[in-house]
């Protein structure tokens, strides 16, 4: 999306891949795209495939004491979201790079970064045919994930790291069947919480919450599909219709922050400065914001060479880092089941889960951070 945007705004970029093209555009990931995201996609070319293969929901379902409770984003928000897979949206920026002529360097390894607090930083790497580069460039952009060598770059001492872990992670899965329910349904259960998301009319993405070191091995087809419709349990229990499970994984839960996400001309953007739970859907939305206030900055300095809008990047972007970190870690807290929680603490979750479907203020502040706040 960096790419895209600078290319969009007449400023080279190469992007340095280490996985193949394949890899990339079948990596299963979060499905929902904030109403501003999807906004610039369509403004930047890119929304052709997502409006006619997405699926637009006007809000979503939260079950609990076994009844399904509807917050309706339009009517509380004016505003929708799209249900559209990221390896979808990756292949469309992909697709839309290449067209234009842009650099993807796939396949690189052994990849490092130098001289990043000077004016002239390097990137060292192997290309796909194992020859040894060196690329010189204004800035990097240290895009490369959780696990990436950007942020580990840094001398220690500069960064501050916030960090909690959750004691359970999501057993996720792809299946050939029709929905359960025209939109999402968020389930907390005694059980344990579960999520029924939609990737298309035939395709579905559920997940179960389980423990963080869940074999999945110990979890055939059969045991996913009972303990997927057990928690739909209750009155209204919504009937699931099986189908053929394609995929299935275990992602673990974690809430993540770097501050500040800037060093030199080395900026740090998505999941390499900051990670959330999957249960508040913010992750790519925001990468997404991110690039686009790097994008600004660099514009800014292409044109007339001043660095305060660069300069101004982390303090910039982390404010909404930190709204969607307080909201992913909200919704997991009160979504999910936690073993050392006492009767006093399952009451209040319950209080909760009642306040914000039953009050308008309580709905609309769910409402207005899911939708996403305006990418200005
Ligand atoms: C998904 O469709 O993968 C998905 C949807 C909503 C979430 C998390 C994941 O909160």
């Amino acid at each position: 999306m960096l790419s895209h945007l600078l290319h969009r705004a007449g400023i080279e970029s190469v992007i340095v891949e280490a996985r193949s093209r394949e890899y990339c555009e079948g990596r299963i990931r979060a499905g929902v795209l904030e109403h501003g995201t999807v906004d610039l996609l369509n403004a930047t070319g890119l929304g052709e495939r997502m409006m006619r293969e997405g699926l637009v929901h006007g809000g979503i379902y939260m079950r609990f004491g076994g009844k399904n409770h509807h917050l309706d984003f339009a009517e509380l928000t004016g505003k929708r979201i799209m249900v559209y897979g990221q390896h979808e949206v990756v292949k469309d920026l992909i697709a839309a790079r290449l067209k234009d002529g842009g650099q993807i360097l796939f396949e690189s390894s052994d990849v490092s970064i130098e001289r990043f607090d000077t004016a002239q930083p390097s990137i060292r790497f192997r290309d796909a045919a194992g020859n040894a580069q060196r690329l010189t460039c204004d800035f990097i952009a240290g895009c490369d994930g959780f696990h990436g060598i950007c942020r580990p770059s840094i001398p220690e001492g500069v960064f501050t790291f916030y960090d909690r872990i959750y004691p359970f992670a999501w057993l996720g899965i792809l299946a050939d069947a029709p929905p359960v329910c025209e939109e999402l349904i968020y389930s907390n259960t005694e059980r344990g919480f579960a999520l029924f998301s939609q990737r298309s009319p035939t395709v579905q993405r559920y997940y179960l919450q389980c423990r963080p070191d869940e074999d999945i091995n110990e979890w055939p087809d059969e045991r996913i599909w009972h303990e997927l419709q057990a928690r739909l349990e209750g009155e209204d229990a919504p009937q699931l219709a099986e189908g053929v499970i394609t995929q299935k994984g275990v992602t673990a839960m974690r809430s993540f922050v770097t501050e500040p996400m800037q060093y030199g001309r080395l900026f740090l953007a998505g999941d390499s400065a900051h990670i959330v739970p999957p249960t508040g859907a913010k992750g790519m939305n925001l990468a997404i914001a991110d690039v686009v206030a790097f994008a600004r900055g660099l514009e800014r300095y292409y044109r007339d060479g001043s660095m305060t809008t660069l300069d101004g990047y982390s303090e910039y972007v982390l404010n909404r880092v930190w709204k969607a970190e307080r909201f992913s870690w909200w919704m997991t807290s009160m979504l999910h089941r936690f073993d050392d929680q006492n009767p006093f603490d399952r009451k209040v979750q319950l209080a909760e889960l009642d306040y914000i479907t039953s009050s308008r203020a309580g709905a609309q502040s769910l409402a207005e951070n899911y939708v996403g706040f305006p990418m200005t």
